[in-house]
């Protein structure tokens, strides 16, 4: 690939002792390095290493007349193709989640325009913190790659995730990112949210998802480049950048929709949860509670609606389908069998028994099903990064194909 102009900004954790070997990786690339490190970054690693590894100057405060004299730090903003933050503590998250800027490194980190990749490395109980999840998931949503953290024997005694990814899985993602996105000239469509049915003028038949799933798949696959259409139930969430966003509200809409955008579509991810019934006539008036006696029923008539994926599973062509699979017992085999009778290329099995996963929350915890029958599960995580997971296996499914 093409050398870029990388900014390092370096924070301080014990694994800026590998930076230097990151800075080389970089500029054996061909890439230009420069490094910003905090105050307490250079506790941990010496600025004058950095310079001589980067052939660079180092910059280390934001008012230090002499260093602002020779490149100020918009300049450095403005310099940078790529920023890299390594290692990124739960302190600069914090503040790269809420936009303060309160020293070089993060007034840089707010003025720059460029891709922005942050390696966290911290002790697992901060990591596991709701607070530095959020703040990972907002990073994340804004388009911030995070690298890492690994699991193992922390520096502080502990064990478990925390520790900061290794400087050849950090260059590793910066060589991807900085790359040809992944999925440039695919047309990618998704389905995501919950169907209405309606009942008469007011009412409806509904389900409690929320769209958060589609919806992050659909970011991600915009993020790699694909033409990305997302087929949308009634969801208050706004669309992702650069995302075609239909709104639909019945099973029938979705239908209609999703066929006509896959006909020249790559791949497609049915992620809504689409009504199996919806009833037979939808009254055009509101239903009076006063035609009908207290305590006496009231009959609805419930008509199956299409199963829309087992429908594109039968198109044939080189087309990647995915299915979703909400299930509270049995996660995979259910998921198996549903695989089976719908004959898609991979199914990803939720455990909506779980609260703290499935419907509503912002995390999921999957099962990647494949037709050979192999189950990889995946952790609970945020439903950015099971968007990722699962774009990485459709990619090589969609390469494989073709
Ligand atoms: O939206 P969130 O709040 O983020 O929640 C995400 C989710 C739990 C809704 C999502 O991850 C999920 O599991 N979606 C599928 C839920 C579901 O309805 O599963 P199902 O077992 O009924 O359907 C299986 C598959 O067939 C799904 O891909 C579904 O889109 C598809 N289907 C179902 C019925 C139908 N008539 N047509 C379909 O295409």
């Amino acid at each position: 690939m093409e050398p870029r102009r990388v900014l390092l900004v370096v924070s301080g954790g014990i694994a800026a002792y590998k930076i230097p070997e990151l800075v080389r990786r970089l500029k054996r690339t061909g890439h230009a390095v420069r490094c910003v490190v905090t105050a307490s970054a250079r506790e941990f690693v010496s600025p004058l290493t950095l310079q001589t590894v980067s052939a660079e100057p180092v910059r280390e405060s934001l008012f230090d007349r002499a260093e602002e004299g020779q490149i100020d730090h918009i300049a450095l903003a403005d310099w940078a193709e790529a920023v890299v933050v390594a290692p990124a503590t739960a302190n600069l998250l914090a503040k790269l989640a809420a936009g303060i800027a309160d020293d070089l490194a993060t007034t840089v980190l707010l003025a720059t325009r460029a891709p922005l990749l942050v390696a966290p490395a911290m002790n697992v109980n901060m990591w596991s913190h709701p607070a530095t999840r959020a703040n990972v998931a907002t990073l994340h949503e804004r388009g911030v790659e995070i690298v890492g953290p690994e699991a193992g024997e922390l520096a502080c005694g502990w064990e478990g995730e925390g520790r900061m990814a290794e400087p050849e899985a950090i260059a590793g993602a910066l060589e991807l990112r900085l790359g040809r996105p992944s999925l440039a000239g695919e047309r990618v469509v998704v389905s995501a949210g919950g169907t209405r049915e309606p009942v008469d003028a007011v009412r409806v038949l509904a389900n409690r998802s929320s769209g958060k799933m589609g919806f992050a798949i659909a970011a991600e696959a915009a993020r790699r480049g694909a033409e990305t259409i997302l087929v949308a139930a009634p969801s208050a969430l706004p669309t992702p950048p650069g995302v075609r966003r239909i709104d639909i509200e019945t099973a029938l809409e979705m239908r209609d929709a999703v066929h006509a955008e896959a006909r020249s579509a790559g791949v497609v991810v049915m992620a809504a949860a689409v009504a199996d019934f919806r009833p037979a006539s939808a009254h055009a008036r509101k239903l009076k509670k006063e035609d009908l006696p207290e305590g006496e029923g009231l009959t609805l008539e419930l008509v199956r609606n299409p199963d829309i994926l087992a429908e594109l599973c039968r198109e044939p062509g080189e087309r990647v389908v995915v299915g979703f699979a909400a299930e509270s017992h049995d996660v995979v085999e259910a998921a198996r069998r549903k695989l089976a009778r719908k004959g898609c290329d991979l199914i990803v099995a939720n455990d909506v028994s779980r609260e703290d996963a499935g419907f509503e929350s912002d995390a999921n915890a999957v099962v990647l099903v494949s037709p050979g029958g192999e189950a990889e599960a995946l952790p609970l995580l945020p439903k950015s990064e099971v968007a990722r997971r699962l774009l990485d296996r459709i990619e090589k499914l969609r390469g494989a194909r073709s």
